[in-house]
């Protein structure tokens, strides 16, 4: 049986999954206006993913016997300067996010709620990978840089994108 606190804040957390998927989905359009087809690739897999971390805690607070409560989403940003931009904007959204889990885990450990602590260690690892994900990729993009042919290769590269053997 979970608290109250936590079902609360587990409830928050599946509100900023939804966000962050809905976000990659508005960069993921964007980026498909600029011709970038592997960046959109890459930021709809993204949204997906998203998606996917959203549905874990559904199914963990459902599991639990606790009520699942959906809220309205903000208009994401659709607006962004290039794809390095793109891409700080989204690590930016990824740190916030970690900051979120590390709250998570401090009231779960607060409560001696150990099921969700463990639970939530899946997410501890995710972040990580994802935040050393976007960090590699924004350094390639500033090495190979946007001029010239740049954009297309940061293009190229980004369709070809695997986190798993990234962080392997
Ligand atoms: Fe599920 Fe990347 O936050």
């Amino acid at each position: 049986m979970l608290q109250e606190n936590m079902i609360a804040a587990l409830n928050e957390q599946v509100t900023m999954e939804s966000t962050a998927s809905h976000k990659y989905l508005a960069m993921a359009c964007w980026a498909e206006t600029q011709s970038l087809e592997g960046c959109a690739s890459f930021m709809f897999r993204q949204s997906d993913e998203e998606r996917m971390h959203m549905m874990k805690i559904i199914n963990y607070l459902h599991d639990s016997g606790a009520e699942v409560k959906i809220s309205e989403l903000g208009t994401p940003e659709t607006n962004f300067g290039n794809v390095i931009e793109l891409f700080e904007e989204a690590l930016k959204n990824e740190q916030a996010v970690s900051a979120s889990i590390d709250r998570l885990v401090e009231l779960a450990i607060k409560n001696r709620d150990y099921k969700t602590n463990q639970f939530l260690q899946w997410y501890v690892e995710e972040q990580h990978e994802e935040e050393t994900s976007f960090m590699k990729l924004i350094d390639r993009m500033k090495l190979i840089g946007l001029d010239g042919q740049g954009l297309y290769m940061i293009d190229e590269m980004l369709a070809k994108f695997e986190p798993e053997e990234e962080n392997a």
